[in-house]
C-alpha cells in the first residue's frame, strides 16, 4: 500500500517535470522566433530579379502624397492581403501572420538590409512573389500602386 502510494507520487513528479520542460521549450522557441524576426541586418536569400527589372527606377517622385497612398495600400487596401499582416504595422517583419513564416518577412525598418535591395528588385518581388516563401505575388496590382508602396517601404527604413 505504502509502496504503490510512493510510486504514484513519483509518477506525478515525473509528469510535472515533463510539463515544465515542455513549457520552457515552448517559451524559449517563441522568444527566439521573435528575436530572429526583428534581427538587423536580416539574413536574406531572395532570388535576384532579372537584369531588366533590377535597374528600373521609380517613375514617380517621393512626395508626401505618394508615401501616404503607399501607406494606405500597405496597412489596409492591398488585395488579397494587406502587407502589414505579415510585415507588421511598423514594417519590422513582425505581423500577426509573419511569425510562423520561414524565412521571416522582410524587416523594412532595417536600413542595413534594405540599402542592398534596389527599387527594381522590390518591384519584381511584389509583382511575382518570392517562390518557396510566404511572400505572395500581387499580379493584379497596377504599377503605379507598386511604386507608391516602394516609396512607403523606403520611408520605413529611415
Ligand atoms: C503572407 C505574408 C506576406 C504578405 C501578405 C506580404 N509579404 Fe512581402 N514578404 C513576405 C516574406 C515571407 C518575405 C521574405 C521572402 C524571402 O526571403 O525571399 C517577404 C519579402 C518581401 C520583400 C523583400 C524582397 C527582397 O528582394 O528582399 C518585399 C519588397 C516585400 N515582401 C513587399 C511586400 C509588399 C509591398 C506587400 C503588400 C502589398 C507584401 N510584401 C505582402 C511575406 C509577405
Amino acid at each position: 500500500m505504502g509502496r504503490s502510494h510512493s510510486l504514484a507520487k513519483r509518477h506525478r513528479q515525473n509528469m510535472l517535470f515533463v510539463l515544465i520542460c515542455t513549457l520552457l521549450l515552448f517559451s524559449w522557441s517563441t522568444v527566439s522566433l521573435a528575436m530572429d524576426q526583428g534581427v538587423c541586418p536580416q539574413p536574406r536569400n531572395t532570388k535576384r530579379a532579372p537584369e531588366t527589372f533590377l535597374t528600373m527606377t521609380t517613375p514617380i517622385p517621393a512626395s508626401a502624397e505618394t508615401i501616404k497612398a503607399g501607406e494606405t495600400l500597405y496597412q489596409e487596401t492591398a488585395k488579397p492581403l494587406a502587407c502589414k499582416q505579415c510585415h507588421g504595422e511598423k514594417g519590422d517583419g513582425q505581423g500577426p501572420m509573419g511569425a510562423a513564416l520561414n524565412p521571416h518577412p522582410r524587416n523594412f525598418t532595417c536600413g542595413k538590409t534594405m540599402k542592398d535591395i534596389s527599387d527594381g528588385q522590390m518591384f519584381w518581388i511584389i509583382k511575382n512573389g518570392s517562390p518557396g516563401t510566404g511572400m505572395m505575388a500581387f499580379p493584379g496590382m497596377p504599377d503605379k500602386q507598386i511604386w507608391q508602396l516602394i516609396h512607403y517601404l523606403r520611408h520605413l527604413a529611415q
